[in-house]
């Protein structure tokens, strides 16, 4: 670390898309912090860069559900996200946007330099478009039937249903997400970082950093070896920055083309010194992201530095893994997550409880888990019943005996030897695992200080000695006060919060890192502020009531997981005219040998009995069925399945849980009748 003279800490630029949860926070916002407070301890020269990035189809797409504009989405979000932060202490030196003039500017700038020094590589090719809509159609914006699996509803880069990944062009019968319409292919020109060409630099760049973590290097290292490949700097799409060339009109910057450029231009509105920040050798940048973001900041943005030269590419990039809760991932959609916001009006005052309760059990190696039983437990037994029971009793003797005035040391009890001993190791080794990202290690040893004031008053009693011996008691306190100013500060990267409480009861104002080593921070003599309790225990109701209403978006999301499909193209009333569809009643009904899925009907239609083979056998018995009353289209050309002429089909609607139900008439009518 010696040889940098600075560091530029950024925390990735989420998407103004939607408010952040826990998984948002423990996955990077929360390390980012505790590093960049760690360091301002230290009096190092550090900035702290985030922002939203309110670029690309995540906001698009998030306008077109709520039916708003772009820009109203991410002038919402951008607030909302802010607030959430700044409440719970994330320390930004600047938290920006990439809707900034100042950002376009600046992302256009280095575009137009790649551009003209021919860094780019132009290439036409066939992509989707909306006639109705005049536009291009982006992956996420074509669902069609799932090659794989067949399912309607797949996506242009995904089928949800079975999860494979897929291309536009693979999609059987595309429609538009726009107007519904089926898009033409049509030709468009794009601009290509020919990232293959990088690839050499970028391996020796990555070489160059053995000392990533594990789970860094592993997803950059196979990205490597399946080679890399010319990836598109532009899109077309109407949101995003203007790509600054003549006719092109309807295509932007691509979305991870301009947000990493957002760290920089952010930067450029914090400080006039913004350039030495990212360009000079001495500087050191850190990027704190997810794992979902490593390829983008370990290669793609690495490659856009190197072609455009004089930037300094990252030295650390330390991702971390996810964040689960309950034991399932965190998912927006279905609502599984613990919302800040929420949060904030459920604990009040208790910021410093999550930073703590998630920097504990944080994601730094693999997946980790959140659990409010765990949050319950890291509350009472560590927080409360360590830190708070510690530091109360060392202000309430205090006040109760001395005046609240920091007695004087004047005879020691002989537990003072072996807690200097246990004390002395702490800093050192706090700051190597804050230096290597070890955030969980460092958060235990700096509430190791905590527990040897716990355990040097338990034994010690000043309580029990004080009436005979109140020199003694003294001695027991001011030591005790002392620990409770080097646990401020070795806290305060992960609880600041409550370090800036107890900074203020102790009159401890400008206090560094390296005061730690010096043991007697707090002179005798000093008056005191009892800060009150700074934990309170966290009872049983309210935990079940968060665990209530996680059980409660399970089951209304058990409702609304599937989306509900989008509407068909129209058609004439001639159209739904041919189709000839009928109540009839099913009279026999049996299960289909080797077939998990058909059962074979017979179906009085008023005329004579039908055969129907139905895809019903998972959620329905033989038995059951017979008898009922049902809906089915008439006309249908039979078919021959398993050696069977289907006469028919059955109509059914499907559950958001997938299950089926028949279309039953509302009253007793008679086998035949049409429905129209
Ligand atoms: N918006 C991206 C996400 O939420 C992160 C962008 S980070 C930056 O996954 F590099 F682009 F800034
Ligand atoms: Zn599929």
């Amino acid at each position: 670390m010696a040889e940098f003279s600075r560091t530029t800490v950024t925390a990735a630029l989420i998407y103004a898309n939607g408010p952040i949860h826990i998984g948002h926070l423990a996955g990077c916002y929360l390390p980012a912090d505790i590093y960049v407070r760690f360091l301002r301890l230290q009096k190092k020269d550090v900035i702290f860069v985030s922002g939203t990035d309110e670029h690309g189809v995540p906001i698009t797409i998030k306008a077109q559900k709520e039916g708003k504009t772009p820009q109203e989405v991410v002038d919402y979000y951008y607030k909302e996200i802010k607030s959430s932060f700044d409440q719970f202490g994330i320390s930004f030196d600047i938290y920006g946007r990439t809707s900034d003039p100042v950002h376009h500017k600046i992302s256009q700038d280095f575009f137009l330099k790649l551009y003209e020094e021919g860094k780019f590589v132009e290439e036409t090719t066939m992509q989707y478009f909306d006639e109705s809509a005049n536009q291009f159609l982006a992956d996420r914006y074509i669902v069609g039937d799932c090659p794989s699996c067949k399912q309607p509803g797949a996506y242009g880069d995904q089928c949800e249903k079975c999860g494979t990944t897929l291309s536009p062009n693979e999609l059987v019968n595309p429609k538009s997400m726009l107007s519904g319409a089926s898009p033409v292919l049509k030709p468009t020109k794009n601009w290509f970082l020919p990232l293959d060409q990088w690839q050499p630099a970028l391996t020796e760049y990555i070489h160059s950093h053995p000392e990533w973590k594990p789970n860094v290097l592993g997803q950059v290292k196979s990205w490597l070896q399946d080679g890399l490949k010319p990836r598109a700097m532009t899109r077309d799409l109407n949101w995003g920055v203007p790509i600054p060339l003549l006719g092109t009109e309807g295509k932007v910057l691509y979305v991870w083309f301009d947000a990493p450029i957002g760290y920089v231009s952010m930067t450029s509105q914090l400080t006039p010194d913004w350039e030495t920040y990212w360009k000079a050798k001495d500087s050191r940048i850190v990027h704190f992201i997810g794992k979902d973001n490593i390829v983008f900041h370990c290669l793609i943005f690495p490659a856009m530095c190197l072609a455009h030269g004089g930037y300094q590419l990252a030295d650390q990039v330390p991702a971390n893994e996810f964040m689960n809760l309950e034991g399932e991932k965190i998912s927006t959609s279905r609502n599984w997550a613990v919302w800040l916001h929420e949060y904030l009006v459920d604990f009040p005052g208790k910021q410093d409880v999550l930073r703590y309760a998630l920097t504990a059990s944080s994601p730094e190696t693999k997946d980790a888990d959140f659990t409010w039983a765990d949050f319950q437990t890291k509350n009472n037994s560590e927080l409360v019943a360590i830190l708070g029971n510690f530091v109360n009793r060392a202000f309430v003797l205090i006040d109760k005996n001395f005046e609240s005035k920091v007695p004087v040391k004047a005879e020691e009890t002989g537990l003072e030897d072996e807690l200097r001993k246990a004390l002395v190791e702490i800093p050192a080794k706090l700051d190597a695992a804050l230096a290597n990202y070890k955030f969980r290690d460092a958060l235990v040893l700096a509430m190791e200080v905590a527990r040897i004031g716990n355990k040097y008053l338990a034994e010690a009693e000043p309580w029990k000695i004080i009436k005979e011996n109140p020199a003694k008691a003294g001695t027991v306190l001011n030591y005790a006060i002392q620990l409770v100013a080097h646990a401020s500060i070795a806290l305060e990267p992960f609880i600041p919060f409550t370090a800036e409480r107890l900074r203020k009861a102790l009159g401890l104002e400008d206090c560094s890192w390296l005061e730690i080593a010096n043991f007697d921070l707090i002179p005798a003599g000093k008056t005191l502020q009892n800060p009150g309790l700074l934990f309170e225990k966290i009872e049983d109701d309210v935990i079940q009531k968060q665990i209530d209403k996680l059980a409660q978006s399970k089951s209304s999301m058990e409702l609304a997981k599937k989306e509900i499909a989008p509407i068909k193209e129209t058609i004439e009333f001639d159209d739904f005219a041919k189709m000839d569809i009928r109540v009839g009643q099913i009279v026999e009904a049996s299960k289909m040998e080797k077939s998990k899925k058909l059962l074979k009907l017979t179906v009085d239609d008023g005329i004579r009995t039908r055969t129907i083979l139905s895809g019903i056998a998972e959620f329905f018995e033989p038995e059951a069925i017979v008898g009922k009353k049902i809906s089915f289209l008439a006309n249908l050309a039979p078919r021959k399945m398993m050696g069977i002429d289907s006469e028919g089909m059955i109509l059914m609607a499907e559950d958001a849980d997938g299950s089926l139900a028949f279309m039953q008439p509302s009253k007793e009518v008679w086998n035949g009748a049409t429905i129209r």
